[in-house]
């Protein structure tokens, strides 16, 4: 496998993700964490990511030097390739006058196993670090420059040890793709082995042999990762796999009876349907404040799990459909707090109240994988290829305070929205759509009447995975229907805007 440092950067994950992509199993870990001991002849290759800190004040992020006397060939990628520089003896410069942010072109200087097939006539790459070498380690050659001959990328051919400052892992690096392949399978020389299909047996036999004759329970939502998780589990203990579905009443329309019945009948899974809305109506009543909003949905949600789950004796693990970037989100390999935007309703506080031990066994994965998985599983396309959909639901889509009322008019709007969407062949292309309604209400004029009724808005987003997102362009043929479609549809709604921010600097929900 390759193992990955990270140091911080936002787009670590990518590394990660691009690996496998190639086939190959990657894993990543904190720079603090290679100092424990690890068994290094199965690291084949490892990767130095990118990070805020710098190698020009006294206090950077390290790692022990040791790691350059294994052998294994090493590719330092932004901050990594710095590091690499500094630790071997090169010089590293500050350049705040003449930063380079965002889009560069650089051109080869000489031959390397790196760079083969990945230059072209003019190649544009990403950059986001204003430190850049001044001065080549001893034994160090220049690959590739930018046009003020600043060193982009760098390769002590006889160690194999390499560093480029852009970042090859971002879709804006022109065929960075080439770069991680000349490094796998040129470099370190490994084989393509990583195939999540593979994987599916050994997880189906991993949880049989953790399982044994005991009981699960499962949470299920209908989204991809609980449903994967639940047919995997399925695939291994059957009946012993009790899932509880908790209708909030803030779901999709008719999603929860649709996702109950498919569960049910065709894939024969133990399935409860618990219909909490009319308790989660009572308990929002007047809440306009998102973060309220948030905790009192996810604090009952788990409070009604817990109590349907102890309807059912000797239950002794919880499943969750945890993801490999949730697992790496929630540490810190530089030690500081993120500030929290919003409170995430998961149930992830649910094992330590309710004693049970926790299974996992998409941990591993990223949310492409899963879907692949969730497809060799059998599971339909339209719940494997779902838009993410937020834990609290049309709660945090409903502006201000919720009634039934509201409910029922963005769940008809988003329905029309979201089916026009499909019907155009462009739910593919969006990474997450979705209507929510506003609390205001505007005059409006239909046939000869004056309205007064409730705003709409449409958002779509295309992103990687929720991080960053930037607004869909529909085509304008697309647009001009789907306002017409909604208002002479949905009693309630006489205008329909549509949301063109992107995250940041806005994020992809309104609450
Ligand atoms: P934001 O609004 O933070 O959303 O840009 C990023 C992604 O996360 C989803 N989201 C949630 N998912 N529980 C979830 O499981 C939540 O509480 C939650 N809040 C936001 C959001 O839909 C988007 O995909």
């Amino acid at each position: 496998m390759i193992l990955i440092v990270d140091f911080g950067s936002q787009v670590t994950k990518l590394i990660a993700r691009r690996i496998r992509d190639l086939g190959v199993y990657s894993e990543i870990v904190t720079p603090e964490e290679l100092k424990k001991k690890r068994d290094y002849d199965k690291i084949k290759g490892i990767v130095f990511s990118g990070g805020p800190s710098t190698v020009t004040k006294k206090n950077f992020l390290k790692i022990p030097v040791k790691i350059f006397n294994l052998k294994i060939p090493i590719l330092g990628i932004c901050y990594g390739l710095q590091l690499i520089a500094k630790l071997k003896g090169g010089k590293i410069r500050s350049s705040k006058k003449r930063r380079e942010f965002g889009r560069a072109f650089i051109f080869k200087k000489k031959n390397s196993l790196l760079t083969k097939n990945f230059f072209n006539s003019k190649t544009s790459v990403w950059m986001s670090h204003e430190d850049a070498v001044v001065k080549l380690p001893k034994n160090f050659r220049a690959i590739a420059s930018t046009k003020d001959s600043k060193l982009t990328i760098i390769e002590n051919n006889r160690e194999k040890i390499y560093g480029v400052q852009f970042h090859p892992e971002v879709t804006h690096t022109q065929n960075g793709k080439q770069i991680f392949k000349n490094f796998l399978f040129l470099i370190c020389k490994v084989k393509r082995n990583w195939d999540v299909i593979f994987q599916k047996e050994r997880l189906i036999q991993e949880i049989k042999k953790t399982v044994k004759n005991e009981k699960v329970i499962c949470a299920l939502s209908g989204g991809v990762d609980s449903s994967v998780a639940a047919l995997l589990i399925n695939k291994a203990i059957k009946k012993n796999l009790i899932c509880i579905m908790v209708d909030t009443g803030l779901m999709r329309k008719d999603e929860f009876k649709y996702t109950y019945k498919i569960f049910k009948k065709r894939y024969n899974l133990n399935v409860n349907l618990i219909d909490a809305s009319t308790i989660f109506l009572k308990k929002l009543k007047n809440i306009s404040n998102p973060e309220r909003k948030r905790k009192i949905i996810g604090k009952l949600f788990i409070k009604i799990f817990e109590k349907e789950s102890k309807k059912f004796k000797n239950v002794k693990f919880l499943a969750q459909g945890t993801l490999y970037p949730d697992i790496i989100e929630s540490r810190s390999s530089t030690g500081s707090k993120t500030s929290k935007i919003k409170s995430h309703h998961n149930v992830g506080g649910l094992p330590k109240k309710m004693n049970l031990k926790l299974i996992e066994p998409l941990k591993d994965f990223f949310k492409d994988e899963v879907r692949v998985l969730g497809t060799s599983l059998g599971l339909t396309k339209d719940i494997c290829f779902r838009h993410p959909f937020p834990g609290p639901g049309l709660g945090i889509r409903i502006i201000g305070s919720i009634t039934q009322e509201k409910i029922k008019i963005l769940q008809e709007v988003d329905n029309i929205y979201i089916n026009e969407i499909i019907k155009n062949n462009l739910y593919e292309k969006i990474w997450q759509a979705y209507a929510a309604l506003l609390p205001i209400k505007t005059v409006g004029v239909m046939g000869d009447s004056r309205t007064y009724e409730y705003i709409c808005l449409l958002r779509a987003v295309t992103s990687e995975d929720g991080m960053t997102a930037d607004y869909f362009s529909f085509p304008k043929k697309f647009v001009d229907k789907i306002s017409n479609k909604i208002v002479n549809n949905v009693k309630g709604v006489n205008r329909v805007v549509y949301d063109i921010s992107s995250k940041p600097p806005s994020t992809i929900e309104l609450e």
